[in-house]
């Protein structure tokens, strides 16, 4: 036994032995660290500092102003080994989410977030795509200037503000599904030149807000818009929308007029009770063909599809719903 404890104080005072000149020359060097400081004093400053300078966290300089002095009990490991525990100690969210690299100009990792961590570590950034799925966030992160798709699905955001998209100039794509979205304000999407799909469906929008002309899918379904919530003529000069799927909410009739381009149209489960004979297709000209909308959905919605059959005279298929 007490050869043991000679054994273990020997080690420390060795340890202190070769701990201390080597914290006194780095302090006298005044520049590079290579090895020995307190993970947990560095990790916030660094954090910045590293994304600034690129992806890895190789960049051995540090300030040695921020140091601690060495621990006695803290091990003494080569250079890699303590990088790669930082690296842990760095990155306490989801480990998978650490960008590699990532491709993209500008910021690599974006701007901060509230949560005081920069939107590419929170998130993953991928070439121009942002995913922040699933991170219990309450609100839009925001994102790096070239974004061009981005997805925030399962988290708990409940508002969109107008400055949360502001200038995105490059963005195509946002899918919010599965959110508790209950206001968006009116204009939050107009200044989004190249906005094409929006997917927001599963949250609790009652108001569809208003969408730029470049629109080719929009997906609200699952929310408690009913027709009042829809601007007046909202679609008719989305002259690319393919897709608008607005299934389960509480929506009274089917918002014309549609857009010739539009190929589904998906209102299942809606409180849709007539149409009129000219919803999809034109009276006053016979030869008018509605070629692209092939994909009807009314099933779910107390209407009675047999009472307008010249309706669909216009339409390569008859839509799905209650024929009796
Ligand atoms: C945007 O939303 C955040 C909270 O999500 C709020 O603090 C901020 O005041 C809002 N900004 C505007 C312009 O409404
Ligand atoms: C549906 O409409 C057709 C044609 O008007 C009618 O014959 C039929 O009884 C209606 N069915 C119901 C359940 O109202």
């Amino acid at each position: 036994m007490k050869t043991l404890v000679r054994i273990v104080l020997g080690l420390l005072v060795l340890k202190v032995a070769v701990a201390n000149p080597r914290f006194s020359r780095q302090a006298d060097l005044d520049s590079y660290d290579d090895g020995n400081y307190d993970v947990d004093d560095v990790n916030s400053e660094n954090q910045e500092y590293d994304y600034e300078d690129g992806p890895t966290i190789e960049d051995p300089e540090v300030e040695i102003g921020t140091l601690a002095p060495p621990d006695y009990n803290y091990p003494m490991p080569e250079a890699s080994l303590e990088e790669q525990e930082e690296e842990e100690e760095e990155l306490p969210l989801k480990p998978q989410l650490i960008p590699q690299g990532s491709g993209g100009s500008g910021v690599l990792m974006g701007p901060d977030t509230q949560k005081g961590m920069p939107t590419c570590l929170l998130c993953t950034c991928l070439g121009g795509s942002v995913y922040c799925d699933d991170l219990k966030l309450d609100s839009i992160p925001p994102l790096p200037k070239d974004t061009t798709h981005f997805y925030a699905r399962y988290n708990r955001i409940t508002k969109i503000n107008k400055s949360d998209f502001a200038s995105m100039n490059k963005l195509k794509r946002i899918d919010l599904t599965a959110n508790a979205i209950s206001s968006i304000d009116s204009q939050a999407f107009m200044g989004l030149p190249e906005l094409e799909e929006l997917v927001i469906r599963e949250n609790h929008i009652s108001q569809m807000p208003a969408l730029p002309e470049t629109m080719t899918l929009i997906d609200a379904s699952h929310n408690n818009i009913d027709s009042k919530g829809i601007l007046k003529e909202a679609f008719k000069d989305m002259t690319s929308l393919l897709y608008l799927y607005l299934t389960d909410n509480e929506i009274d009739y089917i918002p014309v007029p549609l857009p010739d381009s539009l190929r589904s149209l998906h209102l299942q489960r809606n409180n849709i009770q007539s149409m009129h004979e000219d919803t999809f297709c034109n009276l006053h000209d016979f030869n008018y063909i509605r070629n692209a909308l092939e994909d009807i959905r009314l099933d779910g919605n107390p209407i009675n599809l047999s009472r307008t059959p010249q309706a669909y005279i216009c339409l390569p298929r008859i839509p799905v719903g209650d024929l009796i």
